[in-house]
């Protein structure tokens, strides 16, 4: 695991490698993923962590990510994303949007700088017919999301564990759109903030399946041979 320094001056608090002015309790992990083949630095380095410092993220950097989620493709060019942001700076409304995730979410999703409801609209507006790719445009949008955050040095974490009954009624989301998913977006934390159990999955390697069992040609199941 390699241990990166957060710098202090830069305005979206950017990484920064060369400053030793953070103890040895406020680094932050550095868990890029060891990949089968190249890939982005920013995707390498994007993951989703628990432990955030609990700090504001200024204004531009959240419309940044915002408009990176924007910018993302989508079926028809619907743009079925909806976006409900509570930002740490206004406590209340913070608190309001904590409320409206699961329990074992809150306990460390307190800490982020800005918090994210995703919402998607279920038909599209040229026909009114139901948009089998909305969810997934949602998906697509909070992806480009991550990645603007991860290149302004902030950390993402998404979120199935919301409550959408309460999200509904919170924010009189209307018939026709359907709450997707929360997102934590933050600076970096030191472990130490996190609740016992959450410590050690903060600290464990990043998994995932190999392209064998995801990548087929000719028939389901049979790996790509190329
Ligand atoms: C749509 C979605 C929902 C998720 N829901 C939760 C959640 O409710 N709670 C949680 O702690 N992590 C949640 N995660 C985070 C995943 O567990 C995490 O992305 C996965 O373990 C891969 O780790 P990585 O993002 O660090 O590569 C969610 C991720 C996504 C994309």
């Amino acid at each position: 695991m390699r241990i990166l320094q957060i710098g202090v001056g830069d305005p979206v608090g950017r990484p920064d490698v060369s400053r030793a002015s953070r103890t040895v309790k406020e680094q932050e992990m550095e868990k890029a993923a060891e990949t089968q083949y190249p890939v982005h630095e920013l995707i390498a380095k994007r993951w989703s962590p628990r432990a955030f410092e609990p700090r504001p993220v200024p204004s531009e950097a959240v419309r940044s990510l915002l408009e990176a989620a924007r910018w993302a493709a989508s079926s028809f060019n619907e743009q079925p994303w909806r976006f409900i942001v509570a930002r740490r700076e206004d406590s209340e409304e913070f608190e309001r949007m904590l409320g409206c995730l699961m329990e074992g979410n809150r306990s460390w999703a307190k800490d982020a700088g800005v918090l994210i409801l995703t919402a998607a609209k279920e038909a599209f507006t040229r026909n009114d017919r139901p948009n089998r790719s909305a969810v997934h445009d949602v998906g697509l949008a909070a992806g480009n999301l991550s990645l603007q955050a991860t290149d302004l040095g902030l950390r993402v974490h998404q979120m199935a564990g919301i409550d959408l009954e309460k999200i509904r009624e919170t924010y009189r989301v209307p018939e026709g759109y359907q709450p997707v998913t929360g997102i934590a977006i933050g600076y970096p934390g030191s472990v130490e903030r996190l609740p016992e159990p959450l410590r050690a999955p903060e600290i464990a390697p990043r998994e995932r399946k190999p392209q064998s069992e995801l990548v087929f040609s000719g028939t389901w199941d049979n790996p790509a041979p190329w």
